[in-house]
């Protein structure tokens, strides 16, 4: 991927901290992941799409949330497997979103999409598998507190909402197939492609670390706040490729990488405010989502 010297520089820098911050949780993800391999089914070429897909180097930012959210709770649930979820949910829409009738993508994090290395059936039905499998992982959790019927079924229901027409499904439909672009439809398809499975990870650790029910509008706020300028940092990172490949919705193609970082710094100082009013202003997320401040 092409981008500006400076924006580099930066993404370099967001990475060396990032692996200093996720280091610890990516390790965890694995260990959790290598002993969850029967939710994807027996031994198969499919099933090794699915761990190739998943052991490729993955930051494993939405798991990470999950456990830094819960943590800065103070909370002794364990929530390895919404952790484990989430990531099944970011890596099947991933695995969908370089086929080639989508983004048309051969290489991710340098190495060949999963279509690539297999075939884009197999591609397909790991994609399909791994969603599978993060409601399977939801479905094994074990809630110690009282109310675990009702935070089971939020966690459930909202993930369903997440992946599904309402969400992702549907912002990536409207991201190939845009309508007139203007800020606010990119902003839609920003939410809804990219922030819904922020919001999961946000709502995941705060339901599960103990966190208020009532606060939920607010913690989605949060989750926006990390979204948007995450998927902001994506365009202006991927600018040359997707002008490339005629792809109108670009934060930073439609207009322009100064007001796509000035936006994207505006959404991350707001983070920083709504993280300390939620009491989350110890954690280790703050200086991770400083890091990425352009
Ligand atoms: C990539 O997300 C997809 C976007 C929302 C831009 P990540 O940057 O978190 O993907 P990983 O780290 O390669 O899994
Ligand atoms: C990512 O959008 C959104 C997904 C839900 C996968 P992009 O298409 O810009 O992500 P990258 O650049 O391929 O990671
Ligand atoms: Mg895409
Ligand atoms: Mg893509
Ligand atoms: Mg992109």
């Amino acid at each position: 991927m092409t981008n500006s010297g400076n924006t580099l520089v930066q993404k370099e820098a967001f990475i060396k901290l990032a692996l200093e911050i996720l280091g610890p949780y990516q390790e965890r993800l694995q260990k959790i992941f290598s002993s969850s391999l029967e939710l994807l089914g027996v031994d198969s070429e499919m099933r090794r799409a699915c761990s190739y897909a998943m052991s490729s180097g993955g930051k494993r930012l939405r798991p990470a949330i999950v456990w830094m959210v819960a943590e800065a709770l103070h909370s002794e649930t364990n929530v390895d497997l919404a952790a484990l979820a989430i990531e099944f949910f970011h890596i099947s829409s991933l695995v969908t979103d370089d086929l080639p009738c989508m983004d048309n993508d051969d290489f991710r994090r340098g190495v060949p999409t999963t279509h690539k290395e297999f075939s884009e059936q197999t591609a397909l039905l790991a994609s399909f598998a791994l969603t599978a499998a993060g409601f399977e992982g939801l479905a094994s959790l074990k809630i110690p507190q009282e109310n675990s019927y009702k935070i089971l079924k939020t966690l459930v229901a909202r993930a369903s909402r997440a992946i599904g027409g309402p969400g992702l499904i549907g912002g990536q439909y409207l991201d190939l197939n845009p309508p007139l672009v203007t800020k606010q439809v990119l902003e839609e398809i920003f939410d809804r492609k990219t922030c819904v499975l922020f919001d999961l990870a946000f709502v995941f650790g705060w339901l599960l670390g103990g966190g208020d029910f009532e606060k939920l509008p607010e913690v989605s706020n949060l989750a926006t706040c990390f979204g948007r300028p995450f998927q902001i940092l994506d365009d202006i990172e991927d600018m040359a490729q997707d002008k490339a490949a005629n792809k109108r919705i670009n934060f930073a193609l439609c207009f322009g990488e100064e007001a796509a970082k000035q936006e994207a710094r505006d959404y991350i100082d707001k983070f920083v405010a709504l993280a300390k009013e939620l009491g989350l202003g110890e954690s280790p997320l703050l200086t991770l989502t400083l890091a990425m401040r352009p």
